[in-house]
């Protein structure tokens, strides 16, 4: 096992590439099942919720290589689906396995997907899911802990989802572009992730309209097949933010490239209305912007936050930003309305000396002149993310515990941290670390020692 030791307090500067998007790529990985044949994606990023997404594939019978070079591409062969399954040894470590479930079902009519249990940041119940399938025509029974789908005849229909959920609307997404017939899917979630898995899903011949609003409506067709291009995956909104708070809670200067910046709208805001200069450009084939510059130099002003479902401000930089207002000019009200247990990190950036009041889905961090390095925990991906930044604005040296937390969403952390000029290396857990050494005596001590 491995830690993080960050020897910080001072100003990161430099540029950033951002790799692609994990909860885009986690989908398009699965989607591949829904067409037989070889697929190409580039722009996968190499994260361990990837490779464990190879890993089931591989277990269903579908072969994978990763092949390395700048585009980040994976080949894989769908051809032949020998288990229908998702065993609960990998669905334990990644509960986004669920989406195996849609795919599976649509390509074999069968599927037996272990549940995904709850996790530290909520039950993360999967009801959505299942009723969603059952109105295409699927019947489900709950057993030692898994779930068994079996469909004769997958047909359109109309659904309504209670919440807007992603994983949910993208398990109904995909076996509805094999359903016979037309589905309309009521209060569907609008996260770009969503948007890019029905992009790929059209480049392999699916009819469908509306992703990124309210209502996506999709005509079935009998049969897919492979994208006759590599598929690239979009880039990582979240990653991104992650490193443009890093600029931010350090006050230094960064530039963020292959942004996704239209899907950033409340993040930059946000960021600006904190005191951070923020300008963006770099147009990609879309026109879309895709470098973002941030410098912080002055004061970092309180900026109260709710999460909501996209375009809101998303939940996964939630524990970021609480990270970086534990050192603003004031107090902030930080609200939660997606996950109902998503504040692990409050205790642990209270260790560096933050000092925040969790009360129920909303907490008050009341900012703080500056944090002091000491030993932390993750316990989940985002609020691990957050310690890290913590971390780096502390003064002295903060060791980070369970990495492999980080390794689940962060391609190449380290690497990427120490281009913007942060000290943070990659050691065992059981290596004891030297404390920062001491700040170099003033001139003047040391001409008085001289001086005797
Ligand atoms: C996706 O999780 C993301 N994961 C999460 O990112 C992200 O935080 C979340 O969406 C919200 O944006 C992936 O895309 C792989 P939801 P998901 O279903 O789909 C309730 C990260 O850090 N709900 O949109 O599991 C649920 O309890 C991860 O990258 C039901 O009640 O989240 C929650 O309150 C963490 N029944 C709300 O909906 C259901 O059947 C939204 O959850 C499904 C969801």
């Amino acid at each position: 096992m491995d830690k993080l030791v960050i020897r910080g307090g001072h100003p990161l500067h430099g540029t950033v590439s951002t790799s692609g998007a994990k909860n885009a790529a986690l989908p398009i990985l699965i989607a591949t099942l829904l067409a037989p044949g070889e697929h190409v994606l580039d722009n996968v990023p190499e994260l361990v919720d990837v490779s464990l997404s190879l890993s089931l594939l591989g277990r269903i019978g579908c072969p994978s290589l990763v092949l390395d070079g700048d585009s980040a591409r994976v080949r894989l062969d769908t051809t032949r689906i020998a288990f229908s399954e998702a065993p609960y040894d990998i669905v334990r470590k990644m509960r986004a396995s669920v989406l195996a479930l849609g795919p599976l079902l649509a390509r074999q009519g069968r599927a037996r997907v272990s549940l995904p249990g709850g996790c530290a940041i909520g039950v993360r119940p999967v009801d959505q899911h299942l009723r969603g399938l059952e109105a295409l025509g699927c019947h489900f029974e709950l057993s030692g802990g898994y779930v068994k789908g079996v469909v004769e005849h997958l047909r359109g229909a109309e659904f309504r989802f209670d919440m807007p959920t992603v994983t949910g609307t993208e398990n109904v997404l995909m076996a509805a572009v094999l359903a016979d017939g037309v589905s309309v899917l009521h209060n569907v979630a609008k996260e770009p992730e969503i948007v890019d898995l029905a992009r790929f899903l059209r480049s392999m011949g699916a009819r469908i309209q509306g992703e990124g609003s309210d209502t996506i409506t999709v005509d079935g067709v009998p049969a897919l097949r492979p994208s006759r291009q590599p598929y690239r995956i979009m880039s990582d909104r979240i990653e991104a933010g992650t490193y443009l708070v890093a600029g931010a809670i350090t006050g230094g200067a960064v530039t963020v490239e292959h942004a996704p910046v239209a899907s950033m709208g409340p993040l930059l805001a946000a960021l600006a209305a904190a005191g951070c200069e923020i300008s963006t450009d770099g147009p990609d084939a879309d026109g879309d912007a895709t470098r973002v510059h941030l410098r912080r130099s002055g004061r970092l002003l309180p900026v109260d936050i709710d999460t909501a479902p996209h375009p809101g401000f998303p939940t996964d930089m939630q524990a970021q930003w609480m990270a970086l207002m534990s050192l603003a000019d004031g107090t902030t009200r930080i609200r939660e309305t997606i996950f109902e247990n998503r504040f692990m990190h409050v205790a642990e950036l209270s260790r560096l000396g933050a000092r925040i009041q969790p009360d129920g889905n909303q907490a008050l961090v009341q900012g703080v002149p500056r944090l002091e390095g000491a030993t932390v925990m993750a316990t989940d991906l985002r609020a691990s993310a957050s310690l890290v930044l913590a971390g780096l604005a502390a003064h002295g040296t903060t060791e980070l515990l369970r990495l492999y937390h980080l390794d689940r969403g962060y391609e190449h952390l380290c690497q990427k941290l120490a281009v913007l000029g942060a000290d943070v290396h990659r050691v065992p857990d059981d290596v004891r670390v030297m404390p920062a050494a001491a700040p170099a005596p003033a001139p003047a001590a040391a001409a008085d020692r001289a001086a005797g």
